[in-house]
């Protein structure tokens, strides 16, 4: 359930609307707000709405939004950043993945932005400080890193660069916690937060698996999607290996901990191997055609507005 907004985010630019950007844009208009989309793709721009009308019905079906036409009659999308950044007070970028992009339009936002305005990168793993230095409102920049699709899966990790407003990011974190997010704060920047650190190791270790031949790419992630996984839908590695020993989190330690230590030096990191990745590419077109990667898309999003469905009735939602 979402509180009113404050008054000082009444309204949000989004700059990129690609995946996560349209998705994000979804997350604030149905918390009340007034976004304002830009991105310089015309075709991109041109499937923002009916992709929000779509994502819009199918969580109103699973009960998760009221009125998708409000939804959808907040969204505006325009076709300059300045009308995007005209009136807002929050501004998430998510544009591409690299310094020199995201160094380029975190110029071109600090020059048009109000000075109350705060800007939060969706960057999945580069720190503000790198693309964000030479910025006059530097003080005003942090990331706001989601999960994708950031509409169907709450998390944002909120990582200041060391030149960041305590008060922006303490804005920010409210404003997260108002349209129904769920804000994680880090103390300071490291490379890949939070998010991608947990989901890196386990991805490292499960190439190594299977470039080591000990399973295949279906057997690997069965152990995630019918195993691990479940329990991660609702609870993270802390509190799993606290219920996972009778004295909780200390016994689990005395009795796993060396193994885990043992499992950790017996292969060093490794890059991932190119002939592994091409094997793992066959195999996985082989049982999913690239023409049905939309779909399957679709597919998993629809699973996940079950999931959050379920968990919004039975008191796990945040
Ligand atoms: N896809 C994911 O799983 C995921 C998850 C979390 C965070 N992110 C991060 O979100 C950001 C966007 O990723 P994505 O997956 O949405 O990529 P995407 O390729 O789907 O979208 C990027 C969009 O940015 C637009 N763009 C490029 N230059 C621009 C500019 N100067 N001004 C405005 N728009 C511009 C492009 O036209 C494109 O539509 C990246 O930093 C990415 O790392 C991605």
């Amino acid at each position: 359930m979402t509180r009113p907004a404050p008054a000082t985010a009444r309204i949000i630019a989004i700059i990129g609307a690609g995946l996560v950007g349209s998705g994000w844009a979804l997350v604030f208009a149905r918390a009340g707000l007034r976004v304002q989309v830009y991105d310089p793709a015309p075709e991109v721009r041109a499937r923002i709405l009916p992709w929000a009308r779509e994502s819009a019905t199918a969580l109103a079906d699973a009960g998760l939004m009221e009125d998708v036409a409000a939804v959808i009659g907040r969204l505006h999308v325009v076709d300059t950043l300045e009308a995007a950044l005209d009136g807002a007070t929050y501004v998430q970028e998510s544009v591409f993945e690299r310094v020199e992009v995201k160094t380029d339009i975190c110029r071109a936002i600090d020059a048009v932005m109000a000075p109350n305005a705060i800007v939060g990168s969706s960057s999945s793993g580069i720190p503000a400080s790198r693309f964000t230095e030479g910025c006059a409102r530097r003080g005003r920049f942090l990331i706001a890193h989601p999960v994708n699709p950031p509409h169907l899966a709450p998390v944002v990790e909120l990582v200041p660069a060391p030149w960041t407003d305590a008060a922006a990011l303490a804005d920010v974190r409210e404003l997260m916690q108002t349209v129904g997010q769920v804000p994680v704060t880090l103390a300071r920047e490291i490379d890949g937060f939070i998010l991608n650190r947990l989901q890196g190791a386990l991805l490292n270790e499960a190439w190594a698996l299977y470039d080591e031949g000990y399973a295949g790419l279906a057997d690997i992630d069965a152990t995630i999607a019918h195993g691990l996984g479940l329990r991660w839908a609702f609870m993270g590695p802390f509190e799993t290996i606290d219920l996972n020993a009778p004295g909780g989190i200390v016994d689990y330690a005395a009795r796993l901990g060396g193994m885990y230590h043992a499992m950790a030096q017996s292969r060093p990191p490794q890059p991932w191997p190119e002939d592994t990745i091409r094997r793992a590419g066959e195999e996985r077109r082989a049982a999913l055609p690239e023409a049905e990667l939309a779909a399957r898309r679709a597919w998993r999003d629809k699973a996940l507005t079950g999931l959050a469905a379920f968990k919004k009735a039975s008191g796990l939602a945040p």
